[in-house]
């Protein structure tokens, strides 16, 4: 058992059985001040005002806060090498689009991939998770994507296995074969073959996800392979980043767990999520790197729906796993309240990856994964002055 003490604010209680906020409950962060917490096993035990309960050991928070640790709804942090030289095509004038079709962007990173071993591919990805949960996230995602073809999706997959079983964060795996055409194959030859791949992804992934845009994946493509992947793999679907694709109708027409991207979007995605159980997930680093839109986050709110924000960590369009700085984004470019981005990078990001029974919120049974900030801090000063250091600690499975 352990116990931390003095804690200056408590934040983001959530009550047991609250798996996502939506509409004007995401204005809400509950509080406790002058709080203790108490962890057994690894999990929120209990946690409360006044007198402190017994415990073998203390962390003594000296009037720090305590936040659930940030949760990762959408990364691509299993890559090879690095993609700087396109930074600079990028920096004189060459769009995302542009860089791809010159066989650069994702494809460029297959090229890197296939020439890595499984065990190097490890050893990178690696640094990055341990960024990640330096920054404080406690739950991601991770998707495959940059193999392309059978062998290459596997060995990303068995990677991201591996971190899975070598980590204390949370982490799920997404099967993203439909990520761009891999080389060699004509367009509908390689929708066949990421059908094809199906069977043998869902033995390691969790879900399936399709790059469903402008000069990628059709609508189409999309509901044939969602179709193929029914009753063995969730969707999770890239859409709007480049063009109002489609992608959000047919992620939800097959029960999409999150429809992510939406730097474009109508009032036909807003009203096609009404109602339904799928996560919009918006990535406002791919906006800040790209120099694409940001998404419409408070008219999303503002009709009632849940939001969640991710990083998109990736070496294309987002090499930046910090969701301290989404968090920022959230506020400073889309206008969130900094309690509306901070349910957005915990409990709603968790939920966007079928982890919010366990991660996201302060909640007795939980896990407790948490991070515990210097002295001075609140929410709205660590979306405003977004860079200077907050975290003391991060604690992942304490016991
Ligand atoms: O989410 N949009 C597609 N996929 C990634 C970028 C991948 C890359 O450029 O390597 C994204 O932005
Ligand atoms: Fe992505």
């Amino acid at each position: 058992m352990k116990l931390i003490k003095n804690i200056g604010c408590l934040a983001g209680i959530v009550p047991d059985g609250v798996l996502r906020k939506c509409g004007d409950e995401m204005s809400h962060v509950e509080t406790l001040e002058n709080a203790w917490l108490l962890i057994k096993d690894g999990r929120i035990a209990d946690f409360g005002t006044g007198k402190e309960p017994a415990a073998d050991e203390a962390i003594d928070a000296q009037g720090g806060n305590v936040i659930p640790g940030f949760c990762d709804s959408h990364t691509h942090i299993v890559y090879a090498g690095s993609r700087d030289g396109e930074f600079l095509d990028k920096i004189n004038g060459l769009s995302y689009e542009e860089i791809a079709a010159r066989g650069g962007g994702i494809l460029n990173s297959a090229d890197l991939l296939h020439k890595t071993t499984e065990d190097e591919l490890y050893r990178q990805s690696m640094v990055r998770v341990k960024e990640m949960m330096d920054k404080g996230t406690v739950a991601m995602e991770i998707k495959s994507g940059y193999g392309l073809n059978p062998q290459d999706e596997l060995k990303m997959l068995r990677v991201i296995k591996r971190i899975k079983e070598t980590v204390p964060a949370a982490v799920k795996s997404t099967f993203l074969g439909a990520h761009a055409i891999g080389r060699g194959y004509s367009h509908d030859a390689y929708v066949q073959a990421v059908i094809d791949m199906i069977p043998a992804a869902a033995e390691y992934a969790d879900f399936i996800d399709v790059f469903c845009d402008e000069g990628f994946f059709t609508v189409e493509d999309t509901d044939r392979i969602l179709t193929a992947a029914e009753h063995l793999l969730t969707p999770k679907i890239h859409a709007n980043e480049l063009a109002v694709s489609g992608g959000v109708q047919v992620g939800v027409k097959h029960g999409a767990l999150s429809v992510d991207h939406l730097e474009r979007t109508t009032d036909a995605e807003i009203q096609a999520l009404k109602g339904t159980w799928t996560m919009p997930t918006m990535l406002p680093g791919s906006s800040f790197f790209l120099g694409l839109p940001y998404g419409r986050a408070k008219d999303f709110i503002a009709a009632g729906l849940p939001l969640a924000l991710a990083s998109d960590y990736n070496p294309g369009s987002s090499p930046c796993g910090d969701m301290r700085f989404v968090m920022a984004q959230g506020c400073i470019k889309m206008r969130l309240t900094p309690h509306q981005a901070f349910n957005a990078v915990t409990i709603n990001s968790a939920y966007a990856m079928g982890v919010s029974a366990e991660y996201g919120s302060i909640t007795r049974g939980k896990k407790a994964a948490l991070i515990l900030t210097n002295p001075g801090w609140n929410l709205t000063k660590l979306a405003y002055q977004y860079q200077t250091p907050f975290i003391r600690q991060v604690i992942i499975s304490a016991s």
